[in-house]
């Protein structure tokens, strides 16, 4: 009896350590190879791209359709930021989702300029958000490791 009494909580404390393991999820995203400075700068885009996304929350609360779209415009080009040389790197995937997520950012710009209620401009917002998720779901950036001096 008190070896069980023993063993139920060590049972209980084995399944809690089991479920706070990190399991090694496999990484199915299509690697785009880039250097350092190459992933550095576009990453810094993606953080633009939350800050802006957060001012658009913001100025949707207050019914800022003015400030909506100011924020909205600029952020669409991604690709127009960035250099030619890196372009030549993205898969057509990649550019097509950019392009599209461009086309979307703009037409949110566009319903804020025409005094769109708020709800039209967050279903739009939420359009933009399947274009971050989907590029995510599918892309990563790699920087290829460079071969080991030889001795
Ligand atoms: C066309 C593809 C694409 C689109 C669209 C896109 N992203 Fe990204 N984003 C990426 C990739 C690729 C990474 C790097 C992921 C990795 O290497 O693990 C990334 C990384 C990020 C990061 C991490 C930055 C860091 O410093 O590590 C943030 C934040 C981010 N994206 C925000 C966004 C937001 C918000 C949107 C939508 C408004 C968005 N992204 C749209 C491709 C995209």
């Amino acid at each position: 009896m008190q070896r069980l009494s023993l063993a139920i909580p060590l049972m209980c404390l084995a399944s809690l350590v089991h479920a706070q393991t990190p399991r090694a999820l496999p990484d199915n995203r299509e690697p785009i190879l880039v250097s350092k400075a190459e992933r550095n700068l576009v990453l810094a885009e993606m953080r633009e791209f939350l800050h802006g996304l957060h001012n658009i929350h913001y100025s949707l609360a207050r019914k800022d359709m003015k400030g909506v779209s100011i924020m909205a415009k600029p952020m669409g080009p991604l690709l127009e930021r960035l250099p030619g040389s890196l372009k030549e790197k993205l898969p057509e995937g990649f550019t097509e989702l950019a392009i599209a997520q461009n086309e979307a950012f703009q037409s949110l710009a566009r319903l804020a300029e025409n005094g769109s209620d708020v709800a039209p401009a967050l279903e739009q917002t939420a359009e933009i958000l399947t274009y971050c998720s989907g590029c995510h779901d599918t892309y990563r950036f790699d920087v290829p490791l460079a071969p080991k001096p030889r001795r």
